[in-house]
């Protein structure tokens, strides 16, 4: 009996040391850390220090999800980290003090991810940094399913006179640069970040019916994308697309080195 305790003891410490205790790792933990890998590393690194290969491009940085210079994510709550992946982006003018309103640098998942996986990045972000929060809760059912969006309507600038387009345009640039922040993945003339391509040439390269379904459902063009989906009303899709449409550099655009 003592020769089969001792038995299990090793093996038992065998399987912790071996796997970095990933046998026993909580499923959600992982699935959590999987989706980390995928839509957050480049901005906050691999190890959630907020120095991925982005981060250079951004003012603010991206946070230190591991706390190891000051206390910020230890104290949340795993409810305002949720709160922080599942946010509808919103302009400070709509917003009242209280709501402590931040720009958009770090964009929303509510329209990409399902409910059950965002949670499970909490639980995996909550790994990182010290912290007294007690362990997510998924003894609830939680919806698995994500945003379904789908676009049919098949938009054409040339539908619009020439002021109407003006003021599309415009109004489109500022949702692009202020509401939206899509410059922390884009550069435009050089300036942005590099997750996905250079935007400069948008007005040769792309088609704006093509662009107006990409950017109010990007994953019902390209299932996997990293490029979020931000849940774009109608006019809004419309007004960024007349903005892109407007992008014509003559310059040549080296592709960016993503190391
Ligand atoms: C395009 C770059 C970018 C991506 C992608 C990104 N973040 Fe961020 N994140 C930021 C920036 C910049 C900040 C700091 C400014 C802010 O809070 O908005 C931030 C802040 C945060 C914060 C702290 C918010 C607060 O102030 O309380 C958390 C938590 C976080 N990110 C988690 C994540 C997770 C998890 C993912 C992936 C699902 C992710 N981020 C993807 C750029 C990014
Ligand atoms: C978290 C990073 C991220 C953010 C934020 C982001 N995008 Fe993207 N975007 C991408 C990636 C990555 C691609 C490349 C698509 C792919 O291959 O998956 C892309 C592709 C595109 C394309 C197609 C470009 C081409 O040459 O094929 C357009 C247009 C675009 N994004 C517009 C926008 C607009 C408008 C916003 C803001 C509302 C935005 N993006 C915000 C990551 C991002």
């Amino acid at each position: 009996m003592k020769q089969l305790i001792g038995w299990a003891v090793a093996v038992l410490a065998i399987m912790v040391g071996v796997g970095g205790c990933s046998f026993f790792q909580d499923p959600h933990v992982t699935k959590g850390r999987e989706l980390f890998q995928y839509y957050c590393i480049h901005c906050h690194g691999p190890k959630g220090k907020g120095d991925g290969f982005n981060a250079k491009f951004l003012d603010p940085h991206p946070r230190d999800l591991t706390d190891s210079r000051e206390e910020y994510i230890g104290p949340q709550t795993n409810e305002e980290i949720y709160a922080t992946l599942s946010r509808d982006i919103v302009e400070e003018k709509d917003t009242k003090p209280e709501d402590n309103w931040v720009p958009a640098i770090m964009p929303t998942f509510k329209y990409t991810l399902s409910d059950e996986e965002r949670w499970s990045i909490v639980a995996y972000v909550r790994t990182l940094q010290k912290n007294e929060a007690g362990k997510v809760d998924f003894s609830k059912p939680l919806s698995t399913e994500r945003h379904a969006a789908q676009v049919t309507a098949k938009i054409s600038l040339a539908d619009y006179k020439p002021d109407q387009l003006k003021a599309l345009e415009e109004k489109g640039a500022h949702l692009y640069r202020s509401k939206f922040v899509c410059s922390s993945c884009h550069a435009i003339d050089e300036k942005g970040g590099h997750v996905g391509p250079d935007l400069s040439r948008s007005g040769i390269r792309l088609n704006p019916w093509w662009v107006y379904r990409w950017i109010k459902a990007p994953q019902s063009i390209k299932r996997d994308t990293k490029m979020p989906n931000f849940g774009l009303s109608d006019d809004e899709a419309l007004a960024i697309t007349a903005y892109l449409s407007t992008l014509r550099s003559d310059k040549t655009i080296e592709p960016p080195t993503k190391e």
